[in-house]
């Protein structure tokens, strides 16, 4: 597989221009090879300044050329995919113009990753012109990426990276592995690397640098996300890296999966607390779902954040930074859904006009403290 480390970092300043210009298009370096998928992709969706293509813009009415675009959440039941498709949804509507519309269809994935296969092959018979795809199981990508690519349909990939696997079906640990070898699919992210590393120097910001009790090490539960999204793998790694990198010594109390699901955080968070009491320092959620289900349980359990243990999430819910702001968060890292979403939709609608797309684009995570 052709790795793409270079159009990563050419695509990070694309996305700061298109992330500013919001809805301005940004135009990548064109191959021979993409220039002839945009002249093909042309012939269906033509350029303005021909009879042909002005007719094949309007209807006979004169009406505005309407795009029809598929859109699968993984889950509708998740907090900050919520934000996401709101904001997918709403920035379509924002960018229309008398000539162009879009009609969006946003189904929910119910978690199921038959029910996503049949919504996809939905969408391929009602002859989508985009398909903005957020998987259930990134494990499932090649095949359904295979069945969009094959009806030649221009395909977005949101929130859940689609990874590469050696032989045996391990994940290769490596983020820009190229399996989205495509001119029509891209992803379109955030690398978890970078948010769990700024859950870690939160901590290492702070005056006892997470040690509340003084006994030389920092003890913490971890809570996680989907074991299989590489978001939560991330986390969980690469928060604990930034303390032991700083010669930080840390002991682990907890480990336990809550799905990115606040009952579940509450759940895992309340029996650590009972189980461990005094001892648990800092509890690092991969999310801020999980969070705010942790936050409930600290509170049942007479402790206080920021006195006698510290709470770390990752999403910057609006709920979440007023936690922060108001001392009962410690900290968390804003995923900006804002960014990623507009994105997603600026490639959709360059990819829509036959116009040449990156396969990587990333958005940065902010540290909120
Ligand atoms: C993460 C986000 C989680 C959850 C997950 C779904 O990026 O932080 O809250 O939404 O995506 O894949």
């Amino acid at each position: 597989m052709k790795k793409k480390v270079l159009s990563a970092m050419l695509c990070l300043t694309m996305v700061a221009s298109l992330a500013g210009c919001g809805g301005g298009s940004s135009e990548p370096a064109s191959s021979g090879d993409d220039a002839a998928v945009a002249t093909e992709a042309e012939e269906a969706a033509p350029a303005d300044d021909s009879a042909d293509d002005a007719a094949e813009e309007t209807n006979d009415s004169g009406e505005a050329k309407t795009y029809k675009v598929g859109v699968s959440i993984y889950q509708f039941d998740d907090n900050f995919m919520t934000l996401y498709r709101n904001e997918i949804e709403s920035y379509f509507k924002s960018i229309e113009t008398d000539t162009e519309k879009y009609d969006v269809t946003i189904v929910d994935g119910k978690n199921d990753m038959a029910t996503q296969t049949e919504q996809i092959n939905t969408f391929i018979t009602q002859g989508m012109d985009v398909i903005i795809l957020n998987l259930v199981q990134t494990s499932s990508a090649d095949a359904l990426i295979d069945q969009v690519v094959a009806a030649g349909i221009p395909l977005v990939l949101i929130n859940r990276e689609p990874l590469a696997y050696d032989a045996d079906g391990n994940t290769l640990d490596e983020q820009y592995a190229g399996i989205l070898d495509n001119d029509k699919v891209c992803y379109v992210g955030a690398d978890a690397r970078q948010s769990g590393t700024f859950q870690g120097q939160i901590v290492l910001d702070l005056p006892d640098k997470g040690d509340i009790n003084g006994d030389g090490k920092v003890s913490y539960v971890m809570i996680e996300g989907d074991p299989e999204n590489i978001d939560a793998q991330y986390r969980t790694e690469f928060s604990i890296k930034a303390l032991t990198d700083a010669g930080v010594e840390v002991e682990q109390l907890v480990d336990q999966v809550g799905n990115w699901d606040t009952a579940k955080g509450q759940e895992i968070a309340a029996s650590a607390l009972s189980q461990y009491g005094d001892q648990v320092e800092v509890i690092f959620c991969n999310n801020d779902g999980m969070a705010l289900g942790a936050s409930a349980a600290i509170e049942a359990a007479g402790r206080k954040v920021g006195e006698d243990v510290y709470l770390l999430g990752v999403d910057a819910l609006d709920e979440c930074q007023e936690m922060v702001a108001n001392g009962t968060m410690t900290g968390t890292v804003l995923n900006d859904h804002v960014a990623q979403s507009h994105t997603a939709v600026d490639v959709a609608v360059q990819a829509l006009h036959g116009d040449a797309i990156d396969n990587y684009y990333w958005v940065d995570y902010v540290m909120i403290k």
